[in-house]
């Protein structure tokens, strides 16, 4: 077998098509019930064999980001050479005479702005398990890349199925949606440009439950019953969403809101086209504001 030369993975955004927060957890986060989906256009990351372990960024959003030992993407691959002790002695020479590389070069192009509601650290976090898990040809266990995926953050592991799934407790419990009405729909996401904490949105929320996703496993359902009860403390810190949820409701979308802790929201169209024209509406009237059109896998 030829040896790899470079892989790469997308990291798709994710979206939640409804997101309800049900209360405060004694170790500080908070109990979610929510859907997730993915759309087919995210960052990129790219994986190249190497010695050593080093991280670059590139892409619009690649400015004031770490590429330190902080970074998630870093930490993520650290964990996966751990969980699979790749400093082990047998291991070492087992790698060697297969000429399996021990590091990596990884490269992360940054297209989606981060600290938006949209999973881009899970998603990139995600990419880099799965990545790596190819790069150094180690065992595809789902059971070990779900429990390093959620020691990295409460998202990670959703981020490495890509598809719809319920999602439940700390965000890290979820089941698959077999819906297909879930999928390919044309999406709009729009971010008016202003990075927003997670932590500070939930710790804003009011702390009324106002009740699970009556029927997750149908998308009409959740597109009808659905909310995001982060909406209310994220629009209190960036009004602006407020402007963004009214610009995509004129253009008569399936479904509008606002993904996760915010500021990015979005809306599903019956057609490419409409999708296209409520784009070129927006990007007219608000060109500041970040703008994708793409559609969930
Ligand atoms: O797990 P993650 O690092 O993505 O979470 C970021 C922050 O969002 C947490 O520190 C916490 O303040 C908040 N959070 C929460 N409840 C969750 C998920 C996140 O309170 N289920």
């Amino acid at each position: 077998m030829a040896p790899i030369t470079r892989i790469c993975e997308v990291a798709g955004a994710k979206l939640n098509l409804a997101l309800h927060v049900r209360g405060r957890r004694p170790d500080g986060f908070h109990d979610l019930d929510s859907v997730f989906a993915f759309c087919v256009d995210g960052d990129e990351l790219y994986v190249e064999p190497a010695d050593t372990l080093s991280l670059a960024i590139a892409g619009p959003f690649a400015a004031g980001l770490s590429t330190g030992e902080d970074n998630l993407v870093l930490r993520a691959a650290r964990a996966l050479h751990q969980a699979w002790d790749r400093d082990e002695p047998a291991r070492r020479v087992m790698d060697q005479a297969m000429g399996v590389p021990r590091g990596a070069r990884i490269t992360l192009v940054k297209h989606l702005p981060p600290a938006s509601g949209i999973g881009g650290g899970s998603a990139d976090a995600a990419a880099t398990l799965r990545a790596l898990t190819a790069l150094w040809d180690l065992p595809d266990d789902l059971q070990v890349l779900h429990r390093i995926a959620a020691s990295l953050g409460s998202d990670v592991a959703p981020c490495l199925m890509g598809q719809p799934l319920h999602v439940q407790g700390r965000g890290d419990e979820f089941v698959f949606l077999h819906d297909r009405a879930y999928h390919h729909w044309p999406v709009l996401l729009v971010n008016p440009g202003v990075p927003l904490g997670t932590g500070t949105v939930f710790a804003n929320w009011d702390g009324v439950d106002h009740g699970p996703i009556d029927e997750p496993a149908r998308f009409e359902a959740v597109a009808r019953g659905g909310r995001n009860d982060l909406a209310a403390p994220a629009i209190v810190a960036v009004p602006l969403i407020a402007d963004v949820l009214d610009a995509l409701l004129g253009h008569d979308p399936v479904l509008v809101r606002m993904s996760g802790s915010g500021a990015t929201c979005f809306a599903l169209f019956a057609s490419a086209a409409q999708r296209d024209t409520a784009a070129a509406a927006i990007r007219a009237a608000q060109p500041g504001w970040w703008i994708l059109a793409t559609r969930l896998t």
